[in-house]
């Protein structure tokens, strides 16, 4: 099968790759899942996620794996293109439909025949233009802008969004009827914080890409360094641990990153390390188990270092913080081998 030619699996037969899509949580597993099992299918598709999760990733896997994988792939950005261009360039225009159409132009529905269209960030689509999408959906059928013959096309759909369309549609931003349309199959990637399982493979995963060059020195990452990337909370998700790797690999002091190389807002992310209330200091378990005595000193650590960072290093401070006498501190922080900027840390970057 076309699909497993594209797999990577594991020793214990667990696939970890897809296409170009890396993921051993249970819920990157059960995208994988889907993805096989709809590929072939024509029925429409609806990804959601956070910004940064790997929708269009998702997208472009499912073309490449189904029957349509020798047809085009056409991706539109609903929120990219100003509303009032956004129909001639899903459907076209005829010559002479308004003011600038000086020539006959196809629009991205029939440059997608016998592919697939690809219609990211649905929800800012606006409301006019939704019936207009609609009956296209239904029909495989609709007219150029400023024309009068209706065109068929062969296609599949896939859209994307970031937001939630079911509150969309309950404040009358997205048609119903629409919603259901594209709904056929969803399938949902969830944030980055909420598959933490995947994040060493992440990271090995843009190492490679970003070490594969020859021209960089760093040769991989201490587990220090992965763990505190383990309890950060990721607002920007795939995209911005992708981005970070990519600084990292030549940034880095070291052939190994380690946690002195990392921003200030991973090293002091108390709410990651935090439960998600916040109020119990306990770290969240990482779904493929942790090395207790590991994390508790790592979480010692992040906490000395928000604590001697939030009092400009005055040791009596940071030991009231901390509810600890001095001298613990400095014997902690001997161990933890933290010294402030004059002593030359690289810690205060
Ligand atoms: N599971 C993954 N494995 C490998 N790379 C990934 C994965 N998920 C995301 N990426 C990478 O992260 C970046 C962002 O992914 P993508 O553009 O698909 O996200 P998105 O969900 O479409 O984001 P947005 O909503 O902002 O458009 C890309 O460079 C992509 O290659
Ligand atoms: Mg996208």
């Amino acid at each position: 099968m076309e699909a497993d030619a594209r797999s990577v699996i594991k020793g214990d037969g667990m696939g970890i790759q897809f296409d170009c899509i890396v993921g051993e949580s249970a819920a990157m597993q059960e995208v994988f899942r889907l993805i096989r099992k709809v590929a072939d299918a024509d029925s429409t598709i609806l990804i959601t996620g956070e910004s940064g999760t790997g929708k269009e990733l998702i997208a472009r896997a499912i073309h490449k794996t189904g029957k349509r994988k020798d047809g085009p792939f056409i991706p539109v950005n609903c929120a990219a293109i100003p509303a009032e261009l956004l129909e001639s360039e899903l459907f076209g225009h005829e010559k002479g439909a308004f003011t600038h159409a000086i020539r006959t132009r196809i629009g991205r529905f029939e440059l997608a025949d016998k592919g697939t269209i690809f219609l990211d960030e649905i929800g800012e689509m606006n409301p006019s233009l939704q019936v207009k999408l609609l009956r296209a959906l239904q029909e495989r059928r609709f007219e150029r802008v400023g024309g009068v013959k209706t065109i068929g096309v062969d296609i599949r759909v896939i859209a994307a969004t970031n937001i939630n369309l079911e509150d969309a549609v309950k404040e009358s931003r997205f048609r119903e009827d629409l919603y259901y349309r594209l709904n056929v199959i969803p399938i949902h990637v969830p944030p980055l914080r909420e598959r933490d399982a995947d994040i060493p493979l992440l990271i090995d995963h843009f190492l490679g890409k970003f070490c594969s060059g020859g021209e960089t020195s760093v040769k991989g990452i201490e587990e220090g360094a992965k763990m505190h990337m383990m309890a950060y909370n990721w607002p920007g998700n795939v995209r911005e641990l992708e981005n970070m790797i990519e600084r990292l690999v030549i940034l880095a002091d070291g052939p190994m990153i380690n946690i002195h190389d990392l921003p200030d807002k991973i090293t002091c992310d108390i709410d990651g390390l935090a439960d998600g209330d916040g109020a119990s200091h306990a770290r969240r378990l990482p779904e493929r188990g942790v090395c207790l005595s590991e994390a508790v000193n790592e979480y010692e650590k992040a906490l000395i270092l928000q604590a001697l960072n939030r009092t400009n290093w005055v040791k009596n401070r940071a030991a009231k913080l901390l509810q600890m006498n001095r001298t613990t501190l400095i014997e902690k922080m001997k161990k933890q081998n933290l010294m402030n900027s004059k002593d030359a840390s690289p810690l205060l970057k």
